[in-house]
């Protein structure tokens, strides 16, 4: 028997077995009970004492070899089995279970942050008033005195206890001038509430409040805010108009509109559209806000979020943002 041989042939074995199943048949074939170096090593015994101890320490030697090289490339395969399967495997087991969309702001905060951010940018604070209101700030602070026929124009839902939604943000006027010192520039944004419903209103709605109160503020400063904040955030020079109005605790009052260019079967028209109230301060605002109308005047303003998302991204009906449709919200991620 030839030792040299042997080893040649199992090498060659262990070389050609590309898989674990080849492998074991190889393991078998020499070391299994009835392997070829088993069968071996079980002879000896019958060899001359001379030749056995020489013998039998070549074929111990060479099953240690086997054995080691057989483990090796078993080694070997299973490693190439696997990364073979993390090939073929587009499962990665170390992702969550489920899937993580990502979640966008709502149309109406965007358009709010943007505002915010606009007059934040020109020393404007940002305060915010609570939404269960008192007649006092939401009324009585501002002008509308008892019985005062602008109150029905505000659709209130009013409270058991005679507190009620606050119908407007108005309410951070007075809030604000009882804790602040001229000079003030607050702006005030946040829910609104009147019993209303259809394409262009919703009980549910959201203002911001603009206000600046110092000495010598004058009709003109007002007009040249808000010229500069709506080119601001519509990224254009826009044309406005001022048209006086009446809210009672502005005077003089007006609303501005926008002139706007609607594309309509491809022909450009221009329409005029409300978007925002303001005024002065009337003096007996001034006064609940414990100011003496005599040494300070301001400016107000007030804007409805929804007019300005809507026209801002191009959307005719109110009810859109308030239906949670993934599909409608989706487009503003
Ligand atoms: N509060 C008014 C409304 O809800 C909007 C408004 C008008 C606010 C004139 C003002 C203002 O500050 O001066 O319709």
């Amino acid at each position: 028997m030839d030792i040299s041989q042997i080893t040649k042939q199992l090498q060659e074995s262990i070389s050609k077995a590309d898989n674990e199943e080849a492998l074991q048949q190889v393991r078998t074939d020499y070391l299994g009970k009835k392997g070829q170096l088993t069968e071996l090593l079980k002879q000896l015994s019958r060899l001359p004492p001379t030749e056995r101890s020489s013998q039998g320490a070549a074929l111990n030697q060479l099953k240690i070899q086997a054995t080691q090289d057989i483990n090796n490339k078993a080694g070997l395969l299973s490693q190439q089995k696997m990364d073979a399967e993390l090939l073929q495997d587009t499962t990665d087991i170390s992702l969550p279970k489920y899937g993580r969309e990502r979640g966008s702001w709502h149309p109406i905060n965007t358009v709010r942050k943007r505002i915010e951010n606009i007059f934040n940018s020109a020393g404007y604070e940002t305060v915010l008033g609570p939404e269960i209101e008192t007649d006092y700030y939401n009324f009585e602070a501002l002008n509308f005195p008892p019985q005062h026929p602008a109150r029905s124009l505000h659709d209130t839902f009013y409270f058991s206890d005679g507190r009620l939604l606050r119908t407007h943000t108005s309410t951070g006027q007075v809030r604000a001038m009882e804790t602040k010192e001229p000079p003030l520039a607050i702006i005030c944004p946040g829910k609104t509430y009147r019993c209303d419903y259809d394409a262009t209103h919703s009980p549910m709605f959201h203002q911001l409040e603009g206000m600046l109160v110092d000495k010598d503020v004058k009709f003109t400063d007002l007009k040249g805010t808000l010229q500069q904040f709506i080119n601001t955030f519509f990224g254009r020079e826009m044309q406005l108009r001022f048209r006086a109005s009446y809210f009672p605790f502005t005077e003089p009052s007006a609303e501005v509109d926008l002139l706007w260019e609607i594309k309509s079967s491809g022909k450009k028209e221009t329409k005029w559209l409300e978007v925002l109230g303001c005024g002065m301060v009337h003096p007996n605002v001034l006064k609940s806000g414990n100011l003496d109308p005599t040494k300070y005047s301001g400016f107000a303003f007030g804007l409805g979020i929804e007019r300005m998302a809507m026209l801002y991204y191009g959307i005719d009906d109110l009810r859109l943002f308030y239906e949670n449709d993934i599909r409608f919200l989706s487009q503003f991620a």
